[in-house]
């Protein structure tokens, strides 16, 4: 059952009800200033950070789901409405959502009048603009009150959470009202309520801005509104939620100042419209920074606690008029648009066009902005940027920014260690290491590599590697980025076990493996109890990771002139696919791990958890076992033991007992996440493997299972967005078997993108260029790529002929070329590339 459909012309998603399975989300900003919206208005905004600068308050884990939001209610008569339903629900004779690439759009429709509203980020400004017109199609005149309502936060979202001593008496508001409102008795002897513009309504949230803060958030509409209110109680009502506000079902906002308690912003409008005649209100949300030395309103001090608006002001100015969000909406569109043409691909599958060329690149953009932090799965105040997250999310994004992901590397880096080793997560606004969590994941280095490979691979830009970045956010020890990749290489090298296979540490990529854990009292911490640093667990994962970093590594060296290094990393590369010829595989496919005991795990020995999925597709795709027939072996076993017909399951058969000496991977019930859930990040891995050896019907049936566009047909069982992966899919041991969960934020953006632009379609960026190597089913037939690379603008045609994969000829610029790496020339701006297969 489908609750939606895309519309791939005007690139967005658009849902038909506001009763999707789960709230179907969009993410509003690109650089500092972000909103997640959900298709009923339901989400919260931050500045930089979700957990220490968020402006407005959301409510996790809360009843229902999705229960806080940017919302405004419709009072017609005795009926009240909401244009995204929520949070009244009452139900609407239209409704409309559209999710595009930065921006939401919602219709409803209750009565004979209509709500239409456009919520963005507009590109460069620290703002989100919500322009809601209201117009009356009945046929005779209304009058209708219109109200706008946000809770803030009082900015630390943890710390809003938990300090009630504090917080429930810090609260401050300032108002900045047209004269008539500001005259209101109500105002009568509340400092902090002045007048201003006469065609603007200015809310000022200013918590905390008398001691440290430099910065306020403002709700601002561009119309003299008929009252506000400042205070939940007064506005809600102690003993009701938004579904029920005292002010909109009773008789309006009483022009309450909060002081203390919780601070919220509600505009409200009387309004009297003619039949077919229509009201725009353009609603900014902003946050606003001042120096430190220019705090206060001019001639004030200090102890009057006046802010002062200069700022404010000026980038209210901006956004006065409804053009004025016409053309803040036409600038995003032609970001996404240029954004988007750096790849596009023209093949016979509609939902591999769309995922391709619009939403998986979306998804790919929003995990770099997020990494995991924000989204309906993660508070925003737990984790902060992931140092293996990010890594791999720059393998998705790299073609799209490659500037910011040259800035996102060394921001990484410097939050290594001087043993190679890294801060497994660091805070966005500090861009320090999160000494909660630590290190000793031990394949946090190797992701350096990948990252710091594939964006010189993309950019060909190599001075990157003799940027100076700091160990520890220290300079003092700074040291060239090669060094850093260095000290990454060799950190595998000097941690090795006894069966000379990758000591495991915490965990790898699969944090719920915690061979050196051994927690037995509920509460600990799987990822940070027991020692960090195991002597004898191994990760047969890492050293899969190890022989494809090793060798990109070893190409960079090169790069740089240094064939020494590069002939030492490729004897230790040489050393590890040995190893794991010897003891990473166990007759039919390739064992997961050694623990703490030295006993195999993901081996046909074990009771349970038998075969994994990562070393599967890691070691494959990083050539091990090819020549020796091994890897055609694994990949059939994946086949036989994994697949269900909503993809790979990442281990057979799941965990039934909790196994003291695993850790987390058997701490959940069969079926779900790293216990034999469809884990989406890995299916990737295996089909790419499976293009490594030239299956192209495997390899693109993998794709089709977990790719969100070929399931929408199931978003009943799915449940969760139709245009975006999510990390997990429940496996066929759990009760909701093809139930999605925590979609948007997760490697499967990038990774797939990677398969699918990479290795299916085969275009694959190198060092000298890039290499056309498809890898397709035998009927995908013809298709075109367009891939803008270093400046130069690739058309190519691929002429598949039947065949699955292996180019036969191919010409560049009508002269015919020897292999299939497109020779790079800088000089031109437009290549036609023809290729038969
Ligand atoms: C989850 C993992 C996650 C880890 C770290 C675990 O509970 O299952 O997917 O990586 O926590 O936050
Ligand atoms: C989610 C985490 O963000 C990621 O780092 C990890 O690799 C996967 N879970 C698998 O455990």
């Amino acid at each position: 059952m489908k609750f939606g459909h895309f519309d791939d012309q005007a690139r967005e998603y658009v849902i038909t009800t506001p009763r999707t399975p789960l709230p179907w989300i969009n993410y509003l900003g690109n650089q500092d200033f972000f909103t997640l919206i959900s298709n009923t208005c339901g989400g919260y905004t931050f500045y930089k950070d979700a957990k220490l600068l968020r402006l407005t308050r959301y409510r996790y884990n809360n009843v229902p789901y999705d229960n806080n939001g940017k919302y405004f209610y419709i009072k017609d008569g005795e009926t009240v409405w909401n244009p995204g339903w929520q949070p009244v629900k009452t139900d609407l004779d239209e409704y409309e959502c559209r999710h595009g690439l930065g921006y939401s759009v919602f219709h409803g429709k209750k009565n004979g009048v209509s709500a239409d509203i456009t919520s963005l980020v507009p590109m460069g400004d620290t703002c989100e603009l919500s322009r809601l017109t209201v117009k009356n199609e009945s046929g005779a005149a209304k009058k209708l009150s219109v109200f706008s309502y946000v809770e803030w936060c009082l900015w630390n979202a943890d710390d809003d959470m938990k300090n009630f001593q504090r917080n429930l008496s810090t609260g401050e508001m300032e108002l900045e009202l047209p004269e008539a409102l500001a005259g209101n008795a109500a105002f009568k002897g509340r400092p902090w309520v002045f007048a201003g513009d006469a065609d603007r309504t200015t809310i000022y949230h200013k918590t905390e801005y008398r001691e440290r803060r430099n910065h306020v958030a403002v709700y601002s509409v561009n119309a003299a509104a008929d009252a506000v209110d400042t205070s939940r109680d007064a506005f809600l009502g102690a003993y009701n939620g938004p579904d029920h506000p005292d002010a909109v079902f009773g008789s309006g906002c009483t022009n309450s100042v909060a002081s203390g308690w919780s601070p919220v912003a509600s505009h409200e409008f009387d309004v009297e419209l003619a039949a077919g005649e229509e009201k725009t209100w353009v609603f900014v949300l902003a946050y606003v920074e001042n120096p430190d030395d220019d705090k206060w309103a001019p001639g004030t001090t200090p102890s009057e606690g006046i802010v002062n608006k200069k700022n404010a002001h000026a980038l209210l100015a901006k956004y006065k008029t409804s053009a004025d969000v016409d053309k803040a909406m036409e600038t995003l569109k032609s970001y996404w648009e240029e954004l988007l043409s750096c790849y596009h691909v023209e093949s016979s599958s509609e939902e591999l066009n769309r995922m391709a060329n619009i939403w998986n690149q979306y998804q790919c953009m929003v995990t770099f902005n997020m990494s995991r932090s924000a989204s309906y799965y993660e508070s925003g105040i737990g984790r902060g940027m992931g140092f293996r997250d990010s890594c791999q999310d720059l393998l998705g994004f790299v073609h799209l920014i490659p500037d910011r992901a040259r800035e996102r590397i060394i921001d990484i880096a410097s939050t290594q260690f001087q043993d190679g080793s890294a801060y497994h997560q660091y805070q966005p606004l500090t861009k320090k290491g999160n000494s909660d969590i630590g290190s000793g994941f031990n394949d946090d280095p190797l992701w350096l590599i990948a990252g710091t490979s594939a964006y010189i691979r993309e950019s060909g830009d190599a001075t990157i590697l003799d940027e100076i970045v700091p160990f520890d956010n220290d300079m003092s020890v700074a040291k060239p980025l090669m060094e850093h990749l260095k000290r990454s290489f060799d950190y595998i090298v000097n941690h090795k076990g006894p069966h000379a296979l990758p000591l495991i540490g915490r965990a790898d990529w699969n944090d719920c493996l915690n061979l050196n854990c051994f927690s037995e009292h509920p509460g600990e911490s799987f990822q940070t109890f027991g020692p960090s640093e195991g002597p004898v667990a191994e990760s047969v994962f890492i050293a899969g990771m190890f022989v494809k970093y090793g060798e990109e590594y070893a190409k960079l060296c090169e790069l740089k002139g240094d064939t020494a290094e590069a002939a030492r990393a490729r004897e230790e590369v040489k050393k590890m696919n040995a190893a794991i010829l010897k003891d990473g595989w166990d007759g039919e496919w390739f064992v997961r791990a050694y623990d703490a005991h030295g006993a195999k795990v993901g081996s046909k020995e074990c009771r349970e958890g038998q075969i994994f999925i990562e070393p599967q597709g890691f070691c494959v795709l990083a050539g091990v076992g090819v020549e020796e027939g091994l890897a055609e072996k694994a990949l059939a076993s994946v086949k036989e033991k994994l697949d269900t017909k909503y993809g790979i399951m990442i281990l057979q058969p799941a965990y039934t007992e909790y196994h003291l000496e695993l850790g987390e991977v058997s701490s959940y019930p069969p079926g779900y996440k790293e216990n034999a859930g469809i884990f989406c990040h890995n299916n990737p891995w295996v089909s790419i493997a499976e293009t490594v050896l030239g299956h192209g019907d495997r390899a693109f049936e993998i794709y089709k299972k977990t790719c969100p566009a070929f399931i929408e047909d199931i978003s009943e069982i799915h449940c969760t967005e139709p245009y975006v992966y999510s990390q997990m899919v429940a496996g066929a041991d759990a009760h909701f078997f093809g139930q999605g969960k925590n979609s948007w934020l997760t490697g499967t953006a990038a990774w797939t993108f990677v398969n699918v632009s990479q290795y299916i379609l085969g275009l694959y960026p190198t060092l000298s260029g890039l290499s056309v190597d498809p890898c397709v089913p035998g009927n995908f037939g013809d298709f075109k790529l367009t891939r803008k690379y270093r400046g130069v603008t690739y058309h190519i045609e691929v002429k598949t002929n039947g065949s699955q994969k292996g180019v036969k000829k191919m010409t560049v610029d009508g002269a015919a070329v020897e292999g299939n790496v497109i020779p790079f020339d800088a000089s031109k701006k437009d290549v036609q590339v023809v290729v038969e297969m």
